[in-house]
């Protein structure tokens, strides 16, 4: 008897397709987001990076001494091994930092002495190391490549507080943490984003989570992904006050350009985290005077909208918000990898707990099957 045909659907770039069960994250489409049942909101204004990367990791918020000792143990692993900063230095000094960090993540992998047990033990052990070591590289990367001294941890701080303190070499004020505390934990996990499957797709052939974190870094450098958030301080910089940007998107519109830090594969109805992050960048226009950030994308949002009905995502925001903070916006994407990297690590966590080989298949539309006509024979070139 013959099988019976199934029909199979195509869906270009993916989208709508179901790929994987996770525990991890809901992205509601209706501009909902939340970790492990957690509304995004509260936890934006109240939580501590460490706290939301326990909860991603471990499956529930901390107690207070629990908190206290995970925070103990991601400070205490900060520190990078010699030999991958010596490796660091010898990149070219006008690399891009995402390059760097691709290359720094793939080189810690043979100094973790667990590196080949998938455990969810020893893959949760790995993932704190892996999320404090992230953030060392991105910030002694960076001073590396300016021919500075990496500084030395302060590990009183928190580990996002750190960040700000190794790149701007000033100790952050309070109110500075918070933000960079609320900027971490915003982009701490976004359920199938494109850095994260491929975390998954490398770690569902049962390959290491250093291997996977590495495919994620390289992944997510992509300007459609998260090097988007670079890419829209340069568009902000380009239109440089409020009263051009209406010209300017319709200039690039007229042109089919893409605009960065818009649109989204599931959010249609506006992204979660653009009203929290619209919020810190009109905060932080007051504090430093830079009041024509702000303006200008909502200026894009409102003719985004107008022109397309397309919405703003994180990075439009996140763009200004980082440049306001002292930031140079080569490091946009690397600071949006030093909080991905729990994400990363906890859907590699669950991949390997519950592990299938994810393969799919394709469509084939080359030529149909045709004799060999090469000019070969038995491996020779014939005449
Ligand atoms: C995120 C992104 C890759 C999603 O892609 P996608 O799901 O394939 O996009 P959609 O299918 O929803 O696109 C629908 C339409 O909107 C257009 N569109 C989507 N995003 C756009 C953008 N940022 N600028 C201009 N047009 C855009 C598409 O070209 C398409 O137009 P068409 O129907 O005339 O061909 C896409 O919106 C994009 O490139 N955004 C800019 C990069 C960015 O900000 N990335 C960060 C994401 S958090």
């Amino acid at each position: 008897m013959a099988a019976k045909e199934t029909k199979q659907t195509y869906s270009p770039g993916l989208a709508g397709v179901i790929a994987g069960e996770t525990e991890i994250c809901w992205v509601d489409p209706n501009a909902g987001l939340a970790y492990r049942g957690y509304d995004i909101h509260k936890m934006a204004e109240e939580a501590s990076f460490e706290e939301v990367a326990h909860l991603l990791l471990k499956g529930e918020l901390p107690d207070a001494e629990q908190l206290s000792k995970f925070t103990r143990e991601i400070a205490a692993a900060r520190s990078v091994p010699k030999q991958v900063l010596d490796a660091l230095r010898l990149i070219p000094k006008d690399a891009h930092p995402m390059d760097m960090l691709r290359t720094g993540v793939s080189m810690l992998g043979p100094f973790d002495p667990e590196l080949d047990d998938h455990s969810h033990a020893a893959n949760i052990r790995k993932a704190i190391r892996l999320i404090a070591k992230v953030s060392t590289l991105i910030t002694d990367g960076y001073r590396i490549a300016h021919n500075e001294d990496p500084l030395p941890e302060r590990e009183n701080l928190t580990l996002a507080g750190n960040f700000f303190y190794k790149v701007r070499g000033e100790v952050p004020q309070d109110w500075q943490i918070r933000m960079m505390d609320t900027i971490f934990v915003l982009y701490a996990d976004h359920e199938f984003n494109a850095s994260t499957f491929a975390a998954r797709v490398t770690a569902s052939t049962l390959a290491d989570i250093y291997a996977a974190v590495t495919s994620a870094c390289g992944t997510l450098k992509g300007p459609l992904h998260g090097g988007a958030n670079e890419q829209s301080m340069r568009m902000l910089d380009e239109i440089k006050t409020p009263d051009r940007a209406e010209a300017w998107l319709k200039d690039k519109l007229s042109q089919k350009a893409k605009i960065m830090g818009f649109g989204h594969r599931i959010y249609k109805k506006g992204d979660s985290r653009v009203p929290i992050m619209r919020e810190i960048g009109r905060d932080l226009g007051k504090r430093t005077g830079k009041e024509n950030w702000i303006p200008i994308c909502e200026k894009l949002e409102q003719t985004m909208e107008h022109e397309k009905h397309l919405c703003a995502n994180v990075d439009l925001y996140a763009a200004p918000v980082f440049t306001m903070l002292g930031f140079d916006p080569a490091l946009n994407t690397p600071i949006f990898a030093a909080a991905r990297v729990a994400g990363w690590c906890a859907h590699v966590v669950e991949q390997h707990d519950h592990n299938r080989l994810i393969r799919p298949t394709s469509l084939y539309t080359g030529p149909a099957i045709r004799p060999y006509t090469g000019v070969s024979k038995n491996g020779k070139t014939q005449p």
